[in-house]
């Protein structure tokens, strides 16, 4: 039996007991942690540290996994021992913080626009699991967005309007964005951009949600700017305090999300100082859209 308790914000649960991530899984207990993903989106595990390989073994009892933005910076390059492994830390290879003008930090700093992970592929990605091995003085928590909620409370007008809509999100968009236009014609053509549904639905619950994010660049059907600032006001709408909940890392806190439901964003650290997250994420592979949208 898995213990839970409600987390201090809009949404999701702590996990207080039944369940060591150190230890293989049953399947009754997958079953179990599917069904409180799907009830609540976001599961908070808390002092349970593990290792690389402890956290991608934890990781694949939940599927297939996902490397997303790799394949755009990494392409080309030498093959790395943890492709799996999302490195969410400012540390170069030799421990040392890394500058400024590093791409990490630039990968970072993308990293705190509210964004849901892969949503600029397809297949997009399920549960994402950020693990805390050092975390800076101040700043640098994750914050979280509950797109049911933020459906539910979208005006019956709007809802109407979004919900046969299709966005069609780029992996790149949100570095451009940013100003950063330091990409090859190769890392641009990496990741063909990805359809999805505005408005989608879980079919398992039949709970309607948003998906939505800066990956999220223009609206099928509709001119880009209007497209454009349909979807900034969606997601201002849809990252209101009421929806959000904002994780506080502990050295050795696991948080999952499930990528379909949520939306998520770093927040500001002092970069100077060292931080190291790891990140695991699984692909949606049974996603029903990808016959619809291939
Ligand atoms: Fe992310």
């Amino acid at each position: 039996m898995i213990a839970t308790k409600p987390l201090d914000g809009a949404f999701g649960v702590e996990i207080t007991g039944g369940i060591d991530v150190l230890a293989p899984l049953d399947p009754a207990q997958v079953q179990e942690i599917d069904r409180l993903m799907d009830e609540h989106s976001l599961i908070v595990i808390r002092n349970q540290p593990m290792d690389v390989d402890q956290q991608l073994a934890w990781t694949r009892q939940f599927g297939p996994l996902d490397i997303g933005f790799k394949k755009v910076i990494s392409k080309g390059g030498a093959p790395q021992k943890y492709d799996e492994v999302g490195d969410i830390s400012n540390l170069s290879t030799d421990g040392t913080v890394a500058k400024r003008t590093d791409k990490r930090i630039l990968n970072n700093v993308a990293n705190q626009l509210w964004h849901s992970d892969s949503s600029f592929q397809m297949p997009a990605a399920k549960y994402s699991m950020l693990h805390s091995v050092q975390n800076p003085s101040w700043g640098g928590e994750t914050e979280f967005a509950d797109m049911k909620a933020a459906y539910d409370a979208l005006p019956d007008r709007m809802k109407s309007f979004v919900d046969d809509k299709v966005a069609e999100h780029f992996a790149v968009h949100s570095r451009f964005l940013l100003g950063d236009d330091s990409y090859t014609p190769e890392q641009v053509a990496a990741i063909p951009p990805a359809h999805w549904p505005i408005v989608r639905e879980n079919p398992r619950t039949g709970r309607r949600h948003l998906f939505i994010g800066v990956h999220a660049r223009s609206i099928e059907g509709l001119t880009v700017p209007e497209g454009r600032m349909i979807l900034l006001d969606l997601l201002e709408h849809a990252t209101q305090p009421q929806f959000r909940y904002l994780h506080h890392w502990q050295v050795g806190d696991t948080v999952i999300w499930d990528n379909r439901a949520t939306l998520h964003r770093g927040r500001h650290y002092d970069f100077d100082e060292p931080r190291e997250l790891r990140r695991t994420t699984t692909l949606d592979d049974q996603a029903p859209e990808l016959k619809r949208a291939g």
